[in-house]
């Protein structure tokens, strides 16, 4: 196959916009300019195909993701050039080449062929933060296959509610991780995902231990890297529009949905964004601390720095882990200049005092990110003092697993405006956000409102998978035209935002993301539960945690064995990062006279606040029946805390 670059006369073509965010001309020629910069196989035939709420981007243009994150470098030179930095907390390290990146991803994907998976299929990747874990993105990005990445803190239920979902065709796992000083199984949980859903896929084990794993025969394949070099695989051009990844997150209803993303409008609203934003190079050496099973660690971990041929740092384990000291280390030993990390990380650091820092030098910083839920000013300045020595700007970016990309953020990559602490600043170019009422008209400077998008941008989700009508509903439905994103946020007199958390029913407990409703349903599989609300109230470390409010079926009694049970049942359902703090015995639920649990009021006052306007606690409430709460408030937290 004989790949050319097009070169590609700057046509503005919108094809067809039939909905109220329509994309002026200015905007389609600035994404049609960016799009220019990835190697394409094929041109497109239109830039912008707006069906309202499906957005096609670059349509009938054919592109290759794992094209555009290594043969393009490999053949301008620079395949000596190191990809990936690789650390763990055991001690162990190495570097991979663009090359030998190249080779690997060529391998994986020409096995991975050979098992059977082609163009289209689903395949479901549980892998910690090693360079594998790309390799298998980039080899099912070079099939046309589809990844679906779980994060590895996530239980077997995760990995089988995906595959269920996805009907993926294979799960490529390894035999362990490490992890705090532990070693974890993911083949066995992996395992216990494919005996509880009774399906028959196969398993690809990449190994990193001689210790024996027991395999399933005919279901489970050892993969072993091939002693050829040179192995390689033409990469199968996809069209714009095809599925580069399913990601699965958290919402309002009781299961997480898969996003889905296209292939060329997603790669280049990430490839345009990561450089205007952090002003990344090929000479960047470029951490982030995201888990690959989170959208930041697909835009920002893997696709971004790798289109832009910079070097990535990846570390495996807890960032305390084996000492204090260890992610500063890394940072020194690397010398990474763009640094990408959580607000709740930074928290966890913060308080552990001035020696945290002493003996790294981070004088190769440049640039600090954050991401994943508000950062709160003090720590925003401990982040600009402490670790960038008053010499980087702290970016602070808010967007979402839908956006595929960053929203608002200041851009350090090219003119930046004076920094506020805790504000994410503007809209990227091309992005219209707004803040609006309840009816979505814009509200004054400094008052609260719904944050909104209205114009389309090449990075937006093409849909979730297999629902179709819940992806209208979601965020399509609340504001005529507008993209809904569930956060309140406010502009100030100087237009910058400030987001102020989700308006909607989700948690952000250490920035990973958590539906009541998902944490609601699990709960209720105890036999003893008879109702049950999950709320996220504030923790000075990890921004929220969640506490749990439940009604016993007649005939069962708190005791510490049921607190044990219902907190083990999540942890085993989600995970351990979602372990409730807190559960409540209750009554009965405060409820709205139209019968939904009236959860912000139960935040109010599990978190001791003065209710200022209570009219605006729970939209359908109305006031008599929000006083009739807190005049019954021991009723619901006082007495019965187990
Ligand atoms: O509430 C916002 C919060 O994280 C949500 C999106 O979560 P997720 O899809 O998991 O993606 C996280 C990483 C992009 C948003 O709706 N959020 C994300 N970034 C910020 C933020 N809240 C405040 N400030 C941010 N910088």
């Amino acid at each position: 196959m004989k790949h050319g670059i097009f070169l590609i006369v700057l046509i503005s073509m919108i094809c067809r916009a039939d909905m109220n965010m329509s994309l002026g001309e200015q905007d389609s020629r600035m994404w049609e300019t960016q799009a220019l910069r990835l190697p394409w196989f094929t041109r497109w035939s239109c830039i912008l195909d707006m069906q309202e709420p499906y957005a096609h981007w670059f349509v009938g243009g054919h592109i290759n993701a794992s094209y555009a994150c290594l043969d393009i470098h490999i053949k301008n030179g620079k395949k000596n050039k190191t990809a990936i930095y690789w650390t763990n907390e055991q001690g162990g390290s190495g570097t991979v080449t663009y090359q030998e990146l190249y080779q690997d991803v060529n391998s994986f994907a020409k096995y991975m062929r050979s098992c059977g998976v082609g163009f289209g299929d689903k395949v479901v990747i549980y892998m910690p933060m090693i360079p594998e874990a790309v390799v298998a993105m980039l080899a099912c990005a070079r099939l046309g296959a589809i990844h679906v990445v779980v994060f590895s803190g996530f239980s077997s239920q995760a990995i089988k509610d995906r595959i269920v979902d996805t009907q993926a065709k294979c799960i490529i796992t390894c035999d362990v991780s490490y992890y705090r000083g532990k070693i974890l199984n993911l083949k066995s949980i992996v395992d216990q995902a494919l005996v509880d859903s009774d399906l028959e896929r196969k398993v690809i084990l990449i190994k990193r231990t001689q210790e024996p794993v027991g395999l399933v025969p005919e279901r489970d394949l050892i993969y072993a890297k091939p002693e050829v070099k040179n192995l390689s695989l033409d990469p199968v051009p996809v069209e714009s529009n095809h599925p580069l990844f399913i990601l699965y997150t958290s919402g309002t209803t009781g299961k997480p949905k898969g996003i889905v993303h296209s292939t060329g409008g997603y790669l280049t609203y990430v490839f345009s964004t990561i450089e205007w934003v952090f002003g990344i190079t090929p000479e960047s050496i470029y951490w982030c601390t995201a888990d690959f099973g989170w959208i930041t660690g697909h835009s920002y971990g893997v696709y971004g720095p790798l289109m832009h041929g910079a070097t990535i740092v990846l570390r495996e384990g807890a960032p305390d882990w084996p000492d204090e000291k260890s992610w500063w280390k890394v940072i020194d030993q690397y010398k990474v200049s763009i640094f990408y990390t959580s607000p709740t990380a930074l928290r966890m650091f913060m308080r552990l005092g001035p020696d945290l820092l002493q003996g790294a030098d981070l004088s190769s910083l440049r640039v600090l990110g954050s991401v994943g839920e508000p950062i709160n000013p003090e720590v925003w300045r401990w982040y600009h003092e402490q670790i960038g020595r008053k010499a980087c700007p702290i970016i602070d970016t808010w967007w979402q697993t839908e956006t595929g990309g960053f929203m608002i953020a200041p851009t350090a990559g090219s003119t930046m405006v004076p920094l506020k602490p805790g504000s994410a600043t503007f809209a990227m170019p091309g992005i219209e956000a707004s803040v609006v009422d309840s009816y979505g008209n814009p509200v004054p400077a400094d008052t609260k409102g719904f944050l909104v998008i209205k114009k389309p941008w090449p990075g937006m989700a093409i849909g979730i998978y297999n629902n179709p009508a819940l992806f209208k509903d979601i965020y399509w439905t609340r504001f005529s035209g507008m993209y809904y994103a569930g956060d309140y946020a406010v502009r100030d007199t100087d237009g910058y935002f400030w987001l102020l958390g989700r308006a909607d029913e989700v948690i952000k407990v250490a920035g990973h993301r958590i539906g009541t409703a998902e944490v609601e349903s699990i709960v209720l599989e105890h036999q003893s539960v008879a109702e049950n609300a999950a709320i996220g109230i504030s923790d000075p470390i990890k921004g929220e945690v969640i506490v749990i409010f439940i009604v016993l079926k007649h005939g069962y009694q708190v005791n510490q064995e049921l607190h044990d049970q219902i907190i083990n049942l999540v942890r085993t359902k989600i995970g351990s990062f979602a372990t409730p703090k807190e559960i409540y015995c209750v009554e009965k639920l405060p409820k709205t006279r139209s019968g939904k649990i009236m959860r912000r009021l139960l935040k109010t006052l599990i978190e001791g606040c003065l209710i200022g306007d209570i009219s605006t606690l729970e939209d359908d409430a109305s006031v008599e029946e929000i006083q009739q709460v807190l005049q019954s408030a021991d009723l619901y937290i006082k007495r019965v805390r187990i």
